[in-house]
């Protein structure tokens, strides 16, 4: 019987091939199912987006069907061509084509840039390797420390500009329950708007880099109560972190469809009170 201890070790040559079968696999499960999967909700939303950003209309349900509902892909809508009622103020003259351009930067870098994101495209899209026990489809493993990979570092950078991201998509839900001409009230809109705002949260808050940000680089937690709270309070989240990308992407995503169908008059905003 061949055990762990006395099966012969496949030697790894760093910057050579890969180790493993003369095959590209052994395995007889469905390994392939992750990455179609993981390539086929990634595409779909990546299709969608760059469509929703460049038709640069029907983002905003105003005054005139007395709801405030903005998509997130446009939301804060601050350059001149925005319609009106959806910003608070022009800050931006110079910027004449989609607003949703200017903004998508922030969100779609903090995704691209994610620790999980990387991981799932990196094995779905480079196949580098595609599953555990996979051959990989590229000789060398180059790994993140030099040009063009390094620049994935910038992830703590755009986890910060995701914050204020967040923040603003949740005023953008606690302004919905104000529909003008009618008061106060609560719309399907409404729970769309929260449950998207609070899925970002749970996103951004289970992020490898706020769990950093709360407990990394400390000797000992006593001497950082503070920290020590959050980090225990992230890092349960954290566990979760792949989840909360997937559930955050298809809602932000159903968040802008929704609103577009409402703005365009295909479905009507339905009042629950
Ligand atoms: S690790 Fe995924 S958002 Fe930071």
């Amino acid at each position: 019987m061949t055990t762990v201890e006395s099966a012969p070790a496949t030697p790894v040559i760093l910057g050579g091939t890969r180790g493993g079968p003369d095959k590209p696999t052994l395995r007889k499960d469905r390994w392939w199912v992750s990455p179609v999967v993981t390539v086929s909700v990634l595409t779909t939303f990546v299709v969608y987006a760059t469509w929703a950003a460049f038709s640069n209309r029907n983002y905003y349900v105003g005054a005139d069907m007395h709801r405030n509902l903005i998509s997130p892909f446009y939301s804060p809508c601050l350059t001149e061509s925005c319609v009106p009622g959806s910003h608070p103020a022009t800050v931006i003259t110079w910027w004449t084509i989609s607003p949703a351009l200017l903004i998508l930067i922030f969100p779609l870098g903090f995704r691209f840039t994610c620790y999980y994101y990387r991981r799932a495209y990196y094995r779905s899209f480079w196949w580098a390797p595609p599953a555990c026990a996979v051959a990989d489809a590229h000789v060398r493993y180059t790994g993140e420390s030099r040009f063009p990979l390094i620049v994935q570092n910038v992830h703590r950078y755009f986890f910060y500009f995701g914050l204020i991201f967040n923040v603003i998509l949740t005023i953008d839900a606690v302004r919905a329950f104000q529909q003008p001409g009618l008061g106060l009230g609560v719309t399907v809109g409404t729970i769309v708007l929260c449950l998207n705002a609070g899925l970002l949260w749970l996103y951004s808050l289970s992020c490898h880099a706020c769990r950093h940000l709360c407990g990394g680089g400390m000797r000992t937690f006593s001497e950082h109560p503070i920290r020590y709270r959050f980090w225990k309070f992230v890092t349960p989240l954290n566990a979760r972190h792949m989840q909360f990308a997937w559930m955050s992407l298809i809602v932000v995503g159903l968040t802008d469809l929704y609103v577009r169908l409402v703005a365009s008059g295909t479905i009507t905003d339905f009042k629950l009170f």
